[in-house]
């Protein structure tokens, strides 16, 4: 099998010309697939994190990587412009506004191409693919024409947009066409999965029927094109589904009950001085994550009275995301402000607010902070899992803490006994926020128990062995009717 993703598992950290020094990948996609990922049979195809020729890092878990290379060019057009610049803000309801560049869509376009044929290469006959993400929206169909024997899977990590958002891509057929490459096209929400159909049918330039839903997880699309050769029409079948990404449950829960993780969070607690409640926030430092609505929700607990600035503080750790694009740029900046604000008018000597860190923490004090914290805001604007939310829940072995949660982050159609709220309405914000906060044990406890039953049936391996046993059944079917 082959995983091809933008990254590797793992990365450079020194985007210059410093010694190579390899480090875990940031976000989602990265952490689900290593604990899923660990058969040394497999191949995964990425970049490395750095712009120009980078040898292929030694295997991780036995998994051999190959990377694919990235110049500064490709780096700025292909990931900071057209990934990063268009379909991120455009795929998160135009949290930022979304620029649409020639120059970017084509380097993108041969970023995909380079990421088709090294895939091509390492590719067993009859081998399975597994694509991810919107860097690569390409691949599957590139890679469809160059190994027609291969059995192909894509899966999207964030959301998809509303049919009248796509509808402003300039793109939007070239894309459309290159998820179709694929058997099996996975979302995280079904709601992501009624939206791509809907763009399918607009947007798609091809006869396109829906066929009645057989199995409960998946829709069929049928294809009618005609046969460049013959001129006779063919079909083609793709299946389409909704694959919640997830963690693995045990891990989070081992590291949590170590003694060492429990007196980490104490000492933390301690170092915090001993406050009444302590809210947290994990996150890449984007400005789809919602951190400046939460600041501003928890500044106004704190000037109404609601929350006391001597018993409460708020921890937020933000690691720099993408810090080569403008808007990412001016967003952290506005969070330093905001920061600074709250600490410049409600701290004292020595007593901070708001504690704020751009460290990127290891997955022993990750654990720790989760543990120490009463309440966990997850206050996304729009998010395609946020599996931040699932790890918190995973780490609460006590079965305390409560889960304030975004309605817009795609955890929320598993995650509903936690406080959920609309991110939004600065009014529902600040009131879910102080509920959860002033929650009795009772109560947090109850909700804990549904949480933690409704993550624990749903691991990472679940989410990953259900996508690849769909994917291996539905190319089974889709030979025979297809001819692919
Ligand atoms: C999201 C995306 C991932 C991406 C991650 C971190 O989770 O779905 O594909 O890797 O963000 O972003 P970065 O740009 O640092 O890879």
């Amino acid at each position: 099998m082959v995983i091809v993703a933008n990254r590797l598992p793992v990365h450079c950290a020194d985007p210059g010309s410093g010694p190579v020094r390899w480090h875990p990948s940031p976000g989602g996609l990265a952490s689900a697939l290593r604990s899923v990922v660990q058969d040394p049979r497999m191949v995964w195809v990425g970049w490395t994190g750095r712009a120009g020729p980078v040898r292929s890092p030694l295997p991780v878990d036995g998994v051999t990587l190959a990377a694919v290379p990235l110049d500064s060019v490709d780096v700025q057009d292909y990931y900071n412009g057209f990934s990063n610049g268009t379909l991120w803000p455009l795929y998160h309801d135009i949290a930022a506004r979304p620029d649409y560049d020639d120059r970017w869509w084509s380097r993108y376009a041969a970023v995909n191409e380079r990421f088709a044929s090294a895939t091509s290469e390492c590719a067993a006959p009859h081998a399975t693919v597994w694509i991810h993400d919107y860097h690569l929206q390409l691949v599957p169909a590139l890679l469809r024409a160059r190994r027609p024997d291969l059995t192909i899977g894509f899966f999207s990590h964030i959301p998809f947009p509303p049919r009248d958002l796509f509808a402003q891509l300039p793109w939007r057929e070239e894309i459309l066409q290159g998820i179709l490459g694929a058997d099996l096209v996975g979302f995280q929400r079904h709601c992501d999965v009624e939206k791509f159909i809907r763009s399918c049918w607009d947007f798609s330039c091809r006869t396109i029927s829906v066929l009645p839903t057989v199995s409960g997880q998946t829709r069929t699309l049928r294809f009618i094109d005609a046969d460049a050769g013959s001129g006779e029409s063919v079909s083609t079948e793709v299946r389409v589904g909704a694959f919640p990404i997830s963690i693995d449950f045990a891990l989070f829960g081992r590291r949590s009950q170590q003694r060492e993780t429990r007196t980490r969070a104490q000492r933390t607690r301690d170092l915090l001085g001993s406050p009444t409640t302590v809210l947290l926030g994990v996150d890449r430092l984007d400005y789809t994550k919602g951190i400046l609505h939460r600041l501003k929700a928890f500044e106004e607990l704190l000037a109404c009275g609601d929350l006391d600035p001597d018993r409460t503080v708020l921890v937020q750790v933000a690691v720099p995301s993408r810090d080569r694009i403008p808007d990412y740029r001016t967003h952290a900046e506005q969070v330093a402000a905001m920061v600074g604000r709250i600490n410049g008018t409600h701290a004292t000597a020595g007593h901070p607010v708001v504690h704020y860190t751009q460290r990127q923490h290891s997955p022993a004090e990750l654990t720790a902070l989760y543990l120490a914290a009463d309440v966990l805001l997850v206050t996304s604007l729009r998010d395609g899992m946020n599996l931040v939310a699932k790890e918190y829940v995973a780490s609460r072995h006590d079965e305390q803490g409560a889960l304030v949660l975004s309605e817009f982050a795609g955890a929320a159609d598993e995650l509903t006994a936690a406080y959920l709220v609309n991110p939004h309405d600065l009014q529902d914000l600040r009131r879910t926020i102080h509920q959860a906060a002033t929650s009795s044990v009772a109560e947090r406890r109850r909700r804990m128990r549904i949480l933690r039953q409704q993550v624990r049936s749903h691991t990472a391996h679940d989410w990953a062995t259900e996508f690849l046993d769909t994917l291996r059944s539905v190319r089974g079917s889709t030979c025979s009717s297809s001819g692919r």
